[in-house]
């Protein structure tokens, strides 16, 4: 069984929807979301549209708290949408599909301290039909690509933060996802480390030729790792800005950031952020930090 083979399966509870974007396998329609209700009610997402195509990798930018995790505990069926609604392969998510896998940014709350490195890896795989044999072969493989070999018995705190994010990774690939879905993975760790593993993500993609969308507040981590960069902003945030970065699948965190074309992608998005942070009113940003129910939109609608 191939990677992109794994785990789509009959069962899970989707129905299917019409107008899906060709290629895509991963889709936010119209999406938004809301917290609370009546008065303390606060639209966090409003009419969110992008579509993640097979083996692309998308990274979503925007400031803290401008949703992003929100957005993609929506994308990954853990919350539903308020209106508009989530696709996975053209069917309607209502909770999270077979074939898609998340790393969170904390990975001291993703392991579990107790058990072992490889116990940790592969226990998204026990009760999925998978035998022992095969279960056994897969976290070896993933042990091995995120570079953790000798360590398998360790546990958690035995490890350094980078590690501990290396054995979050590896569980998510030893699941062999058709889409690896990333909230600021390499947020905790220093900047080595970060560079490390932003490589690594990048090598893992292309040898279980997954689908990845990468969320972060970093442009140029956005920037490096993407082929395209989603940027949502406002309050409530939408999608302002996609840029396609055109920065060919190597990439060398040296050499890439030195392009003309890397740094002219930063730059605009940079300038997007800063512009439309300029453009927000203390009104909006009031409203935004009490709450209320959206805004008039005139800015957000004439945005690109
Ligand atoms: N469960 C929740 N209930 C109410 N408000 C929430 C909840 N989760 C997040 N928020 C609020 O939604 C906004 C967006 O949060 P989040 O999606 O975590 O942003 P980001 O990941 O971009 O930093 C924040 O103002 C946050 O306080
Ligand atoms: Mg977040």
């Amino acid at each position: 069984m191939t990677p992109g083979e794994f785990g789509l399966g009959e069962e899970n509870n989707m129905a299917t929807s019409e107008g899906t974007a060709p290629g895509a396998i991963l889709e936010a329609v119209g999406l938004t979301k809301a917290y609370g209700s009546g008065d303390r009610e606060r639209t966090i997402l409003a009419d969110v549209n992008f579509a993640l195509a097979e083996q692309e990798f998308v990274c979503v930018v925007g400031h803290s708290g401008t949703g992003k995790t929100t957005l993609l505990r929506c994308l990954t069926g853990l919350l539903s949408p308020t209106a508009g609604e989530v696709r996975f392969r053209g069917q309607r998510v209502s909770s999270p599909p077979e074939g898609l896998a998340i790393v969170f940014q904390d990975y001291s709350r993703s392991l579990l301290p107790w058990l072992s490195v490889e116990h940790n890896i592969g226990l998204p795989l026990e009760g999925k039909g998978i035998s022992r044999e095969d279960q056994a072969e897969r976290i070896a493989h993933a042990v091995t690509a995120v570079g953790l070999s000798g360590h398998e018995r360790k546990l958690p705190h035995e490890l350094s933060g980078g590690m501990q994010q290396r054995v979050a990774i590896a569980r998510a690939l030893a699941y062999q996802p058709s889409v690896l879905v990333m909230d600021e993975p390499f947020a905790s760790v220093d900047a080595q480390t970060r560079a490390e593993l932003e490589d690594l993500t990048l090598q893992l993609r292309k040898e279980y030729r997954t689908s990845v969308l990468l969320v972060t507040h970093d442009v140029d981590e956005a920037v490096y790792l993407g082929d395209r960069v989603v940027v949502i902003g406002g309050a409530p945030a939408r999608v302002v800005r996609v840029e396609e970065t055109r920065l060919g699948r190597e990439r060398d965190q040296i050499e890439t950031k030195m392009l003309p074309r890397f740094a002219e992608v930063r730059a605009e998005i940079l300038r997007e952020i800063r512009d439309r942070s300029a453009r927000t009113t203390p009104t909006e940003l009031l409203r935004a930090t009490l709450g209320g129910k959206g805004t008039d939109g005139t800015r957000e609608r004439s945005a690109r």
